[in-house]
């Protein structure tokens, strides 16, 4: 065997449920104390000896938790291997919720590739361009209509803007029937990953799961409707238009099962982690005045054009590093499908694997200060995508990205041009993953009209363990 690297430490027995147990509260904390004490890659080995169930996760399975520019490299470079898990809830076999749940993040080989190339087309460089002065009109239009002088959750008003943008410009502007989507959708993923669908697998009326299994069963229906509408109506622009009205792998026309596996979770990814990335922005530059102060100067009197937006390189270093501090997907969750190596040592088939981007997004060398919201390092780093572990990496790395940076940039425009974010004295801000690093409550600000008063707030909350404010 060519061994490449030391052997990762492995915990077992009491260290290994004490781990297990640290990674299911707070995975992002877990990985953080892991790397500190481990270095780059840890295996939580057994807990208890006699459990051998391979599908008892953390007791039957290991569960290696990596970081760092090499192992994702290695592992999200072999997508046949390390395949991902859904972030949608699964279910018993032939059920809309174990339908919804194959997505494309699941699908693998020709079927895949397949449908990543359908998917990819509206988000190619020129079309994602093409878009751009509808989408500066409908940040500017939305955000006029923000309230100011009151208290309101931020994070709502970020949620709706998102969705408009992703509906109108991705899914044919469809909104009576897309925005449903978007929320049962977004609500099926919080159930998979607040624990309570999956703690109890027991599909009752009064259980969470049982909850689950019925929503996604409702959520099938309605994409399956939408869909429907659009067969035989090509529009090369709209990602339902394009699943419905072309063929599957193998030539047949699309069925009511590829339409449940593609759309609810393409109208997901095209909204979530902007939406929450967004909202982490205003906070860290509410709480960063000379930030907000710089970049108010520089949005100062430019055009309200996209091009001239995406020509700024303080708003660039900002979203940069607002992905990077608090990056929107923080964890990739994989499964060993067949027996394999990483770092040079044998892994079972099943193991479980995670990627932790915040923990790579903090590696000193290349980010020194890494807890602190430094926007200028921008100017002196250009990170690979295995460095800078925001947008995936390999095969499997998001094909929305231009799309994204072009949503992040066009909206901050819009929203900081208008308002100046006050976060509300002594308000309370956690983090949660779910599976995106989200706020667990709301986002508690007052809007003012923009005068460029910038100042921080007191706040209290987990987030403080996070970032070094000022
Ligand atoms: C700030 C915004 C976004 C971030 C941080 C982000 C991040 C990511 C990451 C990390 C992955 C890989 C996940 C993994 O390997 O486990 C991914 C995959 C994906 N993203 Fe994004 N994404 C964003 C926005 C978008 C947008 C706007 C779209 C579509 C317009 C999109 C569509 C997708 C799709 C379809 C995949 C699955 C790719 C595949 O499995 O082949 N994402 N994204």
């Amino acid at each position: 065997m060519n061994i490449a690297a030391p052997r990762p430490p492995e915990l077992t027995g009491l260290a290994a449920l004490r781990a297990g147990w640290q990674f299911a509260r707070d995975p992002i904390r877990a990985m953080r104390l892991n790397y500190e004490a481990y270095g780059p890659c840890v295996v939580i080995g057994k807990a208890l000896p006699f459990v051998l169930h391979p599908k008892v996760v953390l007791l039957g399975a290991p569960l290696i938790l990596a970081a760092g520019a090499a192992l994702n490299r290695e592992v999200l470079n072999n997508a046949t291997t390390w395949r991902s898990v859904s972030f949608l809830p699964g279910g018993p076999r032939n059920s809309a919720a174990r339908r919804l749940s194959e997505n494309l993040t699941r699908m693998t080989a020709r079927r895949h590739a397949h449908y990543r190339k359908l998917i990819s087309a509206p988000l190619h460089k020129h079309s994602v361009d093409a878009l751009g002065n509808d989408m500066v009109r409908l940040a500017q239009e939305a955000v006029a209509s923000w309230p100011t002088g009151a208290a309101i959750d931020l994070g709502q008003y970020i949620y709706r803007l998102v969705r408009l943008i992703a509906i109108d410009l991705l899914f044919g502007a469809d909104r009576t029937l897309g925005y449903p989507i978007a929320d049962m959708t977004n609500q099926l993923m919080e159930r998979k990953w607040s624990g309570s669908a999956m703690a109890f697998k027991v599909n009752l009326p009064m259980t969470a799961y049982g909850r689950s299994l019925r929503e996604a069963a409702t959520l099938e229906r309605c994409a399956i409707a939408w869909a429907e509408k659009k067969r035989g109506q090509v529009d090369p622009r709209d990602l339902v238009s394009i699943i419905v009205n072309s063929p599957d792998p193998d030539g047949n026309p699309a069925s009511a099962a590829t339409i449940a596996r593609s759309i609810p979770a393409l109208v997901t990814m095209t909204s979530e982690a902007c939406q929450t990335s967004l909202t982490w922005a205003c906070l860290l530059i509410a709480q960063h005045p000379r930030v907000a102060r710089e970049v108010l100067d520089e949005l100062t009197g430019v055009a309200p054009s996209v091009e001239a937006i995406m020509s700024l390189p303080r708003l660039d270093a900002v979203v940069k590093e607002t992905m990077r501090i608090l990056p929107p997907v923080p964890l990739q969750m994989r499964v060993a499908e067949r027996e394999t190596v990483l770092l040079g040592w044998p892994v079972p088939k099943g193991a479980r694997l995670v990627l932790s981007a915040f923990v790579t997004n903090r590696v000193p060398d290349l980010y020194p200060e890494a807890d602190r919201f430094l926007p200028e390092r921008w100017a002196t780093i250009n990170p690979t995508a295995f460095e800078y572990q925001v947008f995936g990496g390999g095969p499997r790395n998001c094909p929305g990205y231009l799309f994204a940076m072009k949503v992040m940039k066009v909206a901050l425009a819009a929203m900081l041009t208008a308002y100046r974010v006050e976060i509300s004295a002594g308000a309370r801000i956690d983090y949660r993953v779910q599976p995106t690093l989200r706020p667990a409550g709301s986002m508690p600000v007052v809007l003012h009209r923009q005068d460029g008063a910038f100042a921080a707030a007191p706040i209290r909350g987990n987030i403080r363990s996070l970032i070094r404010f000022p």
